[in-house]
């Protein structure tokens, strides 16, 4: 790949999710209750214990580096690394508030990690994997810091149609201007949804025991009000659709939007299903 459009990828990636970092800051306590159950999977598919030294990759606000951190105790330790500073700078906030003082963040690129071979003893990492330019190098990467005999786990979204809570979104944008029809390998939030995709490059870097598993799950929100300002505050590459509308087509996308959610209200919450494909595997001993 060229490496001039990698770099560009990645300065992109690094400006939308400094920017958003203060939305990440205000929904955290929503993420928190609404998706935990991402984190304490990761946690176990890692095979995370007392005393290991663990690397999470794109940490953002701290998850699942937070939770590994407390898995780990104070005889362990978690790395968190992303791009963004001032994602990271919540995590921080985050972890002296719950006085986790075995966990820091770095910032660097998932794709040449500052790290010795065999550094840690297992990898997580949540909803980063997919927006890196070259994941080929960064799941190489991965299995170059693991030690023998440890675990990554990762998370990553399924297809759009299987989560509406983004789909649906896309799908609103698209009725009001043209969009590219998308490139199904250039960086996104869907470009993992593929089956087998992330497990292959995880087998074409020697790491074995390799699962990979479609985890269906459920989210809600208190309103449509709720979900489309978090929406619109949170989600970087949404908001970078949304920049290029005018005032009258943003109206016209609320419009759509808050129409299109009325079909997942349940009782007096809005009820979205949600899909992640969760991929594990281990260095070889
Ligand atoms: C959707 S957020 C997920 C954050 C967190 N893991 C979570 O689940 O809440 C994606 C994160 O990946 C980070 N990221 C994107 N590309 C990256 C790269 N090449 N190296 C490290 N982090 C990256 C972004 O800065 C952002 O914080």
């Amino acid at each position: 790949m060229n490496q001039q459009y990698s770099q560009e990828i990645i300065e992109g990636q690094r400006k939308d999710w400094n920017r958003v970092a203060g939305g990440w800051e205000k929904w955290d306590r929503f993420f928190d209750e609404q998706m935990a159950f991402l984190n304490h999977r990761l946690v176990a598919d890692a095979r995370l214990r007392s005393g290991m030294q663990v690397l999470d990759l794109g940490s953002g606000t701290g998850y699942p580096a937070l939770l590994g951190a407390r898995t780990v105790g104070s005889s362990g330790s978690v790395t968190g690394l992303d791009l963004a500073e001032q994602m990271l700078a919540v995590a921080r906030r985050k972890a002296t508030a719950l006085e986790l003082a075995n966990v820091t963040f770095r910032t660097g690129d998932a794709t040449t990690l500052p790290f010795e071979a065999n550094s840690f003893d297992a990898v997580t990492s949540r909803f980063c994997l997919m927006f890196l330019p070259e994941i080929p190098k960064a799941t190489a990467e991965i299995a170059r810091v693991l030690r023998p005999g440890g675990w990554v786990a990762a998370a990553v979204w399924s297809s759009p149609d299987k989560n509406p809570s983004i789909g649906l979104s896309m799908e609103a944008i698209k009725k009001v201007v043209e969009l590219p029809p998308p490139d199904p390998t250039a960086p996104g939030i869907f470009r993992l949804a593929k089956p087998g995709d992330l497990v292959g490059m995880m087998q074409q870097d020697g790491l074995i025991d390799v699962t990979e598993q479609e985890f269906l799950a459920e989210w809600s929100y208190a309103s449509a009000d709720e979900y489309y300002t978090s929406l619109m505050e949170i989600a970087a590459p949404i908001q970078n659709l949304m920049a290029k509308l005018s005032a009258p087509q943003i109206q016209e996308v609320r419009r759509l939007i808050t129409q299109a959610v009325t079909q997942y209200q349940r009782g007096n919450r809005i009820t979205f299903p949600l899909a992640v494909r969760m991929v594990a595997a281990r260095k070889p001993l």
